[in-house]
């Protein structure tokens, strides 16, 4: 049935997308549209080819179903599903595709690259899948609007293109990133709004100037191998709502300007190494600052815990992050 559904919802939607600019003209009035007809007829097909056989055919994507009639496609919307396997090559035909929602199915296999065919692409969510493997460097150079890669078993690192992309949202959580914070991540200032990087494994400091990017509102980069300090710069992003940066071993004091941020609304630390933490951040409507190292405060670790984490130096350019380049080589 969530099947149906979902054809219903993305059939709506095409019509709703057509029908739009006629809208005006009297209700008695269809037109004929000969491309929604086609779109029309192959989305029937496919919808009645699913409700004879429910769960087989969407299985491996392989029905009787035509996409390339589906060429005016403008939102398509499948998730929860429990599709398998792959998006199918015939995608590449939706020329005009501007959200892709597979999210929520058993798809797998690597990224599908069918994806990075779609020039009117804007949203794609592939969230909640089996997917595995590299994510091409090239889906950051698509003029997408948000990203939603988390909940798969992605394994690759933020490359410094990713500067170059014009996301406002991307999310990424629950995947295998590792690597570096991509330093160029400041170069998303003009569009980004969302960004989730939680449970990523990355490694290194969180970059000085990370508070360039003064159109966030959600700023979560929760369990990952994060060390140094909390930058000052966080209290330069004057529209954050959301900051959680908890589970990972940032330690020194929470910079003042950050609990100052008029619209933080709640602020998670827990779970690191904070030493210090200004009056102010008690004020806060929801924070949450348990298992740091912080005086005076309830739930903190124990001495032991955070004189022997004190004791060891923090390197940002450990694990090769933020380490200046390389001399040139003489022969
Ligand atoms: C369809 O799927 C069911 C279980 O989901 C399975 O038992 C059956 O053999 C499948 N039929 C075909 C024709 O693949
Ligand atoms: C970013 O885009 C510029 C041009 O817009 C290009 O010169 C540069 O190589 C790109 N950087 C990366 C890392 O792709
Ligand atoms: C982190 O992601 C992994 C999958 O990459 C998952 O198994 C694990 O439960 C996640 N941890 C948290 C704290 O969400
Ligand atoms: C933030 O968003 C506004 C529009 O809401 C835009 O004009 C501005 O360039 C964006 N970037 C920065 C860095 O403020
Ligand atoms: C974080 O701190 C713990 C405890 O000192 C240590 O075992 C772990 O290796 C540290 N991780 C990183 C990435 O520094
Ligand atoms: C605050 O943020 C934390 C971490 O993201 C979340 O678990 C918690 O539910 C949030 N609390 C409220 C009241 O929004």
């Amino acid at each position: 049935m969530a099947t149906i559904a979902s054809l219903h919802k993305a059939l709506v939607c095409i019509l709703l997308l057509l029908f739009l600019p006629f809208l005006s003209l009297s209700e008695d009035y269809l037109p004929i549209n000969p491309r929604l007809e086609k779109a029309y007829v192959a989305l029937q097909a496919w919808k009645h080819a699913i409700t004879a056989d429910p769960k087989n055919l969407t299985l491996d994507w392989c029905g009787p179903h035509d996409l390339g009639l589906l060429s005016d496609l403008a939102l398509l919307h499948l998730n929860s599903n429990r599709f398998h396997g792959g998006l199918p090559d015939a995608f590449e035909r939706l020329q005009l595709l501007y959200e892709l929602d597979v999210s929520n199915n058993r798809l797998q296999g690597p990224f599908p690259a069918v994806v990075l065919h779609l020039p009117s692409l804007k949203y794609l969510d592939i969230r909640f899948n089996r997917f595995r493997g590299e994510v091409p460097l090239r889906v950051f150079d698509l003029r997408l609007d948000a990203l939603f890669l988390n909940d798969n078993q992605f394994a690759f690192s933020l490359p410094d293109s990713i500067g170059n992309s014009s996301l406002s949202v991307l999310v990424v959580a629950d995947n295998r990133i590792s690597g570096c914070f991509p330093r160029s991540i400041t170069d998303m200032a003009d569009t980004l709004n969302e960004l989730i990087l939680l449970n990523a494994s990355i490694t290194s400091c969180i970059p000085e100037d990370i508070g360039k990017l003064k159109n966030l509102t959600v700023f979560d980069v929760s369990f990952n191998n994060l060390v140094g300090p909390l930058p000052d710069s966080i209290g330069e992003m004057r529209k954050l709502e959301q900051l959680n940066v908890a589970h990972n071993n940032l330690s020194g004091d929470v910079p003042e300007s950050i609990c100052e941020l008029p619209r933080l609304k709640n602020f998670t630390s827990s779970y690191n190494y904070f030493c210090g933490e200004p009056e102010r951040c008690l004020k806060l409507r929801t924070r949450d600052d348990r298992e740091n190292c912080i005086p005076e405060r309830p739930h903190q670790r124990s001495e032991e815990q955070c004189i022997a984490f004190s004791s060891k130096p923090v390197h940002c350019d450990a694990n090769g992050c933020m380490a200046p380049p390389p001399p040139p080589a003489h022969y």
